[in-house]
């Protein structure tokens, strides 16, 4: 797989590395159907709720994947504006073939650098189940944030969801898989938590929210 592109250390390529055609093709029911709800205790369909609450015509989606939430989401016009930004060019390709009904706009890009492309403004930027891949504290991600706002509308919410690696109470399963993970590189959460979630939250929307299911932070900032 292709992960060239500047500014990308050997931390951050191993958040992205893991994403082979294969691990792909296993992910939606290995990771989203399984894992979620048994390892890291929350529903799919609370992901799906909360993404068709904050999804808008104009979107930008971060650290793709396969694409499931946009694909089985309900976008709140026929012909919504897409594009799509990862690191990884697998998650792009299956993600552009996925949904190209909307046909999406996809960009290679490492969102933990400064995001140098000419782009409309969007109403709705997500991070599904994405902040946990990246190396760093918590607060080390603040520049995710700060990067990726100055593409939002005013007015407009960036949301998402991740596993916390501190002070969710969500079982031995989870700790046993969140520690495994995290060894082998493909999670770097072990200094993420709520109230560092919260501070970057606070510090840069004018309206926030944040709430926890089993190991799962949900957040939301409105521009
Ligand atoms: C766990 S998947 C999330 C998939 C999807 N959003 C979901 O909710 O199921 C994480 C994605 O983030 C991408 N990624 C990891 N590090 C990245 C970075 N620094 N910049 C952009 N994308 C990155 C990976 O390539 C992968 O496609």
């Amino acid at each position: 797989m292709d992960l060239s592109t500047d500014n990308v250390t050997r931390e951050v390529a191993a958040g992205a590395a893991i994403y082979s055609k294969l691990v792909l093709a296993l992910y939606d029911i290995e990771v989203l159907m399984f894992e979620m709800p048994l390892v890291f205790k929350c529903p799919l369909k609370k992901m799906m709720n909360f993404y068709n609450e904050h999804i808008s015509e104009t979107h930008l989606d971060v650290g793709v994947g396969t694409g499931y939430f946009m694909d089985k989401c309900q976008f709140p016009t026929q012909d919504p504006t897409i594009h799509l930004m990862d690191l990884n060019s697998n998650s792009l390709a299956k993600t552009s073939a996925r949904i190209r009904r909307y046909r999406p706009v996809a960009h290679k890009v490492n969102v933990l650098a400064p995001i140098n492309l000419d782009l409309p403004l969007f109403h709705s930027i997500s991070a599904s189940n994405f902040l946990h891949c990246l190396p760093g504290t918590m607060l080390d991600k603040e520049c995710v944030f700060k990067n990726l706002t100055r593409h939002l509308s005013d007015g407009g919410t960036f949301f998402g969801t991740t596993v916390v690696g501190q002070g969710a109470n969500a079982g031995f399963l989870y700790k046993k898989i969140n520690a495994i993970y995290n060894k082998s590189a493909i999670f770097s959460n072990l200094n993420d938590n709520m109230a560092d979630l919260e501070t970057i939250l606070a510090r840069n929307f004018r309206q926030y929210s944040l709430h926890l299911v089993g190991s799962i932070a949900f957040f939301k900032g409105v521009k």
